[in-house]
């Protein structure tokens, strides 16, 4: 059975903030963001759901059971993207999410405990390098320090939030990890490892960890034709030669990633040596030894590039999540529901990050991997046809029925 709904909705979700490339860009507090809250919000007001976007902006769904004083069954993903990003990455899983919520409704279905179906805020951390910061919020994390970053046009994240509606003096009273009792995540795997193996569903055994930084490199701006080579301080020249040491450390190092995403320079001038550069570090490991490793080669080569070029340095962490496993209980479960439905039980890592690595450290957790074609993911051409969406659906539902019935 394929979910004709679950595919209509996947085309109406990538058309909010769709881009020329077939691409989609809805970063976090951007009225591209706001427009796909309200539609899940009117879709599962519609579905008889109590809906809101609290001032984090979850998108907050609640199905009351039962015996609403018991922890809640929580499945969620994200509806925020990477900027030209792909239509699957998060909006599958919240819509997946949904429809397993229509498919319940559909069965007659009664919750004991409160369901609840959770669209978090800003998992990407594309606009403030502030990844995970709906699901923190959720959490209870103080995320007060993020407040009085800027984004690329300048705005702080406070200044941004207020724009949205939201107060930031309201962000302490997001925290509701006291009402859940358990997670569940449908995400797309961004790798090709399901595609290699032929296989449509997958359970996921691990998150790595991951680390991320702004690197700033200060030399001296100086004529691009008369400065002698000997007394330039090129900013960008040292900038290139600490990407290439980290890529060259990630190719020698089992299992560590580095990726530089956004870089600036300054002044501009096609004439004029950078005296500037500012650019990000993200930086993956299987485990926290990795993960120390990785920040040890990244301030090496800063620290190595900046004398050789006489720049001065600073490098700031934004963000870092630790290798995270998945709840042991809930993988079993997952993966019977997976058997019962006539599918391989296969076990993956994930390399991506996600919101359940967030909850997974206050609540039993688990993911469920669908296909993504070829592998590719944070592009235009992220793509899971809707022949894979089955049985990944049928046991996200079945789970549900269990710890919620
Ligand atoms: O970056 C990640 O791994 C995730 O897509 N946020
Ligand atoms: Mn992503
Ligand atoms: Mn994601």
């Amino acid at each position: 059975m394929t979910s004709e709904r679950l595919a209509g909705w996947v085309d109406e979700m990538g058309a909010i903030g769709g881009r020329p490339s077939g691409g989609v860009t809805r970063v976090a507090w951007s009225p591209e963001l706001a427009a796909a809250n309200e539609w899940l919000l009117t879709r599962a007001r519609a579905l008889g759901l109590k809906a809101a976007v609290d001032a984090a902006g979850n998108v907050v769904c609640q199905w009351t059971g039962s015996a609403p004083k018991e922890s809640a069954v929580v499945i969620g993903s994200h509806l925020d993207t990477v900027p030209d990003g792909g239509r699957y990455d998060g909006a599958l899983g919240v819509l997946s999410g949904l429809e397993a919520l229509h498919r319940l409704k559909e069965h007659g279905f009664a919750p004991r405990r409160p369901l609840w179906l959770v669209a978090f805020n800003d998992e990407e951390g594309t606009r403030y390098d502030a990844s995970m910061f709906g699901s923190r919020a959720f959490t209870g994390a103080d995320l007060s320090h993020l407040l009085d970053r800027v984004d690329s046009a300048g705005v702080p994240l406070r200044e941004a939030m207020r724009r949205a509606g939201s107060d930031p003096a309201d962000l302490p009273g997001c925290a509701r990890i006291g009402q859940v009792g358990c997670y569940l995540e449908l995400h797309i795997e961004q790798g090709a490892r399901l595609e290699q193996a032929a296989q449509a569903v997958a359970v996921v055994s691990k998150i790595v960890g991951m680390r991320g930084y702004v690197v700033t490199l200060r030399g001296k701006p100086n004529h691009a034709g008369t400065t002698p080579t000997d007394l330039r301080r090129d900013a960008l020249a040292g900038a290139a030669r600490v990407v290439l040491a980290l890529r060259d450390a990630a190719r020698a190092t089992n299992g560590l990633t580095t990726n530089v995403g956004r870089i600036e320079i300054r002044p501009g001038g096609a004439n004029v040596i950078p005296g500037f550069a500012r650019f990000t570090v993200d930086a993956r490991a299987p485990d926290a030894e990795g993960i120390e490793r990785a920040d040890e080669l990244v301030h090496q080569a800063v620290v190595k590039v900046s004398a050789d070029e006489g720049l001065e340095h600073d490098i700031v962490e934004t963000f870092t999540h630790p290798a995270t496993q998945l709840d042991l209980g809930l993988r079993e479960m997952l993966a019977r529901h997976v058997a019962a439905a006539g599918a391989e039980t296969l076990e993956l890592v994930s390399g991506a990050g996600h919101d359940a690595m967030v909850l997974a450290a206050h609540v039993p957790a688990a993911m469920l991997f669908v296909p993504s074609r070829a592998g590719v993911s944070h592009a235009p051409d992220e793509y899971t046809s809707p022949t894979f969406y089955e049985p990944a659906l049928t046991v996200l539902v079945e789970t549900i029925m269990e710890l919620a019935g």
